[in-house]
């Protein structure tokens, strides 16, 4: 089969692999139809984590089972499935708390595992025209229709990109009806992140970037765009939310209510743009919040980065603001997604058309075309926000 494959920093090709197979009786093989790239993507590319060439990248499959094993009893040959990210076992203490993204099983060295992902497992990826999917009862989770219907980049971003926006947004920040809230990044998972907010009923979402394709997309969903070209973001929302008028009393709540770090840990400076700073977003985050407010970490921060950026200094212990977190008295949460909570009840937001988070995808191309998407992704130009690739 052929796959995208991690060669070099900055470097992917397609190539011939060996076909997955199945390996153990509880595993389905699956036919990709759709297959994304992610911002995590990107920090193997940059040569930011333990990537080994060779890695079949890819963590967003949607597709078709093309063959089960012999104990393999809710999916069969011909079903649609969509596969979260962070696969699991079904079974353990942790499946069984709904924290797949922790599962004791999927991974010997620690807990969670996921597709295509350096020190997340052995598990091939998913940009490839097959994908092997372990205990396959609890990882392929059937969708309605046929490959290359409407809905097709609907379903594809309920492996990862969709249900995390939604985890930072009602699980991580818990928003609440009502609530002002702050998402900084306007990549995919900052803008579905603000999307799920929105449904969840927040007063007023800001989206703060300075991608310009990025923050007319914030626009379009309903997010305020801030542009952080135009100086600090902290300052822009607090004048936003003064103009809009704070109750007589409330001026002390001139922040937000919850803010979302959907950035991670290659944080661009704002002082000095080409140049990063790991601790950007939690600094800014820490200023913004309101009192008895709560931060959302969905960006990713590695144990160690093996070849820190101009700015970075590579070391997993970063300054952040403990005195001010306290003195609000914030609720800081961090994490992967436990994808497989949300995946159906998302899938039936999306089937009953109350969601459609298609909206951030721009860019479409077949396997042979993701040299040259994970460049423009990479430089984020070209209005790339979020591409999907079709390998079959
Ligand atoms: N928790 C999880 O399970 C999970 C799942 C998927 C992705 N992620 C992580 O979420 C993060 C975002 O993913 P994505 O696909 O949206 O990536 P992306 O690279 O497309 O988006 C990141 C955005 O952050 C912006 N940015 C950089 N520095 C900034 C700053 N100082 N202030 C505001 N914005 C800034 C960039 O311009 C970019 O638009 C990544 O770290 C990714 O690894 C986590
Ligand atoms: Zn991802
Ligand atoms: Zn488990």
């Amino acid at each position: 089969m052929r796959a995208v494959v991690y060669a070099d920093v900055r470097t992917v090709e397609v190539r011939e692999v060996p076909d997955a197979t199945l390996e153990a009786e509880t595993d389905a093989l699956v036919r990709v139809t759709s297959t994304a790239l992610c911002g995590t993507d990107l920090h193997m590319y940059d040569g930011r984590t333990s990537a080994e060439p060779g890695l079949v990248l890819g963590h967003e499959p949607l597709g078709v089972v093309q063959e089960v094993g012999s104990a393999v009893q809710t999916v069969r040959p011909g079903t649609r499935v969509v596969i979260p990210t962070h696969l699991f076992c079904g079974t353990c203490v942790m499946c069984a708390r709904g924290r797949s993204a922790a599962c004791l099983r999927a991974r010997a060295e620690g807990p969670g595992a996921a597709y295509g992902y350096a020190g997340m497992g052995p598990y091939r990826g998913a940009q490839a025209g097959l994908l092997r999917v372990p205990w396959a009862d609890a990882n392929c989770v059937p969708v309605p229709g046929e490959p290359g219907d409407a809905y097709e980049d609907d379903f594809v971003l309920l492996a990862d990109a969709f249900v995390t926006g939604w985890h930072a947004a009602a699980t991580l920040a818990g928003v609440e009806p009502g609530d002002t809230v702050a998402v900084f990044g306007a990549g995919t998972i900052g803008l579905l992140g603000a999307y799920s907010a929105l449904l969840r009923g927040a007063g007023v979402v800001y989206c703060v970037d300075d991608v310009d394709a990025r923050l007319d997309k914030a626009g379009e969903i309903g997010a305020v765009p801030i542009d952080f070209r135009r100086g600090d973001p902290v300052e822009q929302i607090r004048a936003d939310r003064a103009r809009a008028g704070l109750p007589l009393g409330e001026e002390k709540l001139g922040g937000v209510d919850k803010v979302i770090d959907a950035v991670g840990f290659q944080a661009r400076d704002r002082e000095r743009p080409d140049q990063e700073r790991p601790d950007q977003v939690i600094s800014d985050a820490a200023r913004l919040v309101n009192p008895t407010g709560a931060i959302a970490v969905a960006g990713v921060y590695p144990d160690r980065d093996p070849h820190p950026g101009p700015g970075a200094d590579g070391h997993e212990n970063l300054v952040a603001p403990w005195g001010t977190l306290f003195s609000k008295g914030v609720a800081v949460r961090f994490g992967r997604t436990h994808d497989r909570r949300y995946t159906v009840l998302l899938r039936d937001l999306v089937v009953a058309g109350r969601a459609r988070p298609s909206v951030v995808v721009t860019h479409h191309g077949a396997l042979a075309d993701a040299p040259e998407l994970y460049r423009s992704f990479d430089r984020r130009e070209n209005g790339l926000i979020k591409a999907v690739l079709h390998p079959s």
